[in-house]
């Protein structure tokens, strides 16, 4: 017995030393693994604000800048408590969006949008949803869309509408006039036209209240008091009905409802006019074959017509405007512009099958992209799981920002990266190059689906513009109002939004 007893001790004893081993085991390996877990590097952030503080007085783009050359092209800051990873640079970028595809492509939720948008629509929403929607809108543009002559004639029709009101400041030429509302116009047109099948006539009190409020949503969409509700979100719950913000988003809301039940009365499955009815013939063809689509429901359509407005308005119209401020501010640039477009086109309408043989003026409007940084931190992604990107472990959830400002400016990618040269898209043959580095639509699954129209536009509007108008700058702007860089926002317009921005003389000879 006593030996039994003994064996037993000796035994379970064993086993004792063998559970702590095997614990001490576990621990090494764990927090070894764990110290392997190494987070990207960043600033201290301040208890509760993180770096909110300092975004407020410096664009968030250039701080962003500054830090990735301290701690590297992968790094945190905190907005408030929470924590965000910025990517910096070409390859980091291109490895994120690209590479990493389906653990980068998902959407952050900020809570303010997450609360208007309920999960709908394409910008802010995620899973199953976005893809309908998202195809859908793609394949719309792509049946009716550039490379058809009808959105062409469309865009060319718009043109001449805008030429016209810009001829009525002929009487102005000298003191120079702001060219920002019928720029925004024109371009709400064309996305109208896309949307509902037709366009308003300017000054149409419903077609200027829902361009003003679309520009109006966008810039508070990206303020500063926005975002601190972002960071804050039971605070914006507490004031929500009386910012501004809730009150244009409940207008729009109305007003689109009210623009798409229109189309809902004369809804014809055999003539598709424009995206609403694309959705409608879908939702249509589904309940015929009996598949029940949540996806295909009024909220999905109000909130993706509003998306398609939103992102396609502030960002074609500031390109646009930027590419005159840049032609009026190297006036050597607009005459290389001009010489080609009177040799090649002469005074007929030019169309997208000439851009082949316009290089100088292909290369013009790339740069135009490139330096615009219309969108210089792109819109946040956010992380679909666990992983290691460039030896730093970043959780699933966090929201990653791409800098596309650092990729459009990559010092390594481009020879000049701060100028505007065209020659950056010019081969020594003068023939036009594709760059890698050039992503002012952002890459991978959430890269721009309005990439192609956009460029539509930008090449008849600009081209046909050229051809009628030479551009210059006004008496009194300063050298910095012409500069991307100096202005503020998450969308970089030319700041001098509200006076006097081109003087323009009527049929220049050419
Ligand atoms: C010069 C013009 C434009 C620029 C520079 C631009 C740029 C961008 C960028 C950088 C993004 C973020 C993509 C990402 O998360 O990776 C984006 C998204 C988006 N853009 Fe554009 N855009 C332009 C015009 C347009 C137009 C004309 C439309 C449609 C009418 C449009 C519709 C959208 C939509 C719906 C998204 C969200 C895509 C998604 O989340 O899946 N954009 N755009």
């Amino acid at each position: 017995m006593a030996v039994a007893d003994l064996l037993l001790q000796s035994s379970s004893s064993v086993s004792l030393l063998g559970a702590l081993v095997v614990l001490l085991l576990v621990y090494i390996v764990s927090s070894s693994s764990f110290k392997n877990r190494k987070e990207p590097p960043g600033p201290k952030p301040l208890p509760l604000l993180g770096h909110l503080p300092s975004m407020v007085f410096r664009k968030p783009h250039t701080e962003f800048l500054e830090l990735s050359k301290k701690y590297g092209s992968v790094f945190t800051i905190y907005l408030g408590p929470n924590k965000v990873v910025v990517l910096a640079g070409y390859k980091t970028v291109k490895a994120a969006l690209v590479s990493h595809a389906d653990v980068f492509g998902e959407r952050t939720q900020w809570p303010v949008e997450q609360e208007i948008n309920q999960g709908h629509g394409i910008i802010w929403s995620n899973g199953h949803s976005w893809k309908e929607m998202r195809q859908l809108a793609l394949s719309h543009l792509r049946n009716f869309g550039i490379g058809k002559k009808m959105w062409e004639d469309k865009i060319i029709e718009e043109c001449d509408c805008l030429i016209e009101v810009f001829k009525k400041f002929k009487g102005n030429a000298g003191q120079g006039f702001d060219t920002t509302p019928p720029i925004y116009d024109a371009v709400a047109n064309i996305i109208s036209s896309m949307v509902y099948g037709s366009r308003f006539e300017y000054g149409d009190p419903v077609f200027t209240s829902l361009v003003e409020r679309t520009r109006r949503h966008m810039h508070l969409l990206f303020s500063t008091s926005m975002q601190m509700y972002n960071q804050f979100p039971w605070f914006y719950k507490l004031f929500a009905r009386w910012t501004e913000f809730y009150r244009l988003g409940a207008a729009n809301v109305k007003q689109t409802t009210e623009l798409c039940r229109l189309l809902k009365e004369t809804f014809d499955p055999h003539m598709c006019r424009g995206f609403v009815d694309a959705f409608l013939v879908r939702k249509q063809n589904l309940k015929e074959s009996g598949i029940t689509n949540q996806s295909f429901c009024n909220e999905n359509l109000l909130v993706t017509v509003m998306n398609l407005f939103t992102a396609g308005l502030e960002t074609t119209s500031g390109t646009l405007r930027w590419g005159l401020v840049f032609m009026a501010k190297y006036p050597k640039i607009q005459d290389q512009v001009q010489g080609e477009l009177s040799r090649v086109i002469g005074h007929r309408q030019v169309r997208l099958e000439d851009r082949k043989n316009l290089p100088f003026t292909d290369a013009f409007i790339h740069e135009t992209l490139r330096l615009a940084n219309i969108a210089p931190m792109s819109l946040p992604r956010r992380t679909s799981k666990d992983v290691t990107f460039q030896g730093y472990f970043i959780k699933k959830g966090t929201t990653v920002v791409p800098l596309l400002t650092s990729v459009l400016n990559d010092e390594s990618e481009w020879e000049s990266p701060y100028s505007f040269n065209p020659a950056h898209f010019l081969d020594k043959d003068e023939k036009f190059v594709k760059r890698d580095a050039f992503i002012p639509f952002s890459a991978g699954r959430r890269s721009c689906p309005g990439e192609t129209l956009a460029r539509g536009m930008l090449f008849i509007f600009l081209t046909t513009l050229l051809q009628h108008f030479r551009f210059s700058v006004p008496a009194g702007v300063s050298e910095d109002e012409l500069n991307p860089n100096s202005c503020l926002g998450l969308s970089l317009n030319p700041l001098f939004h509200e006076q006097p921005s081109a003087e323009c003389e009527e049929g220049l000879k050419i």
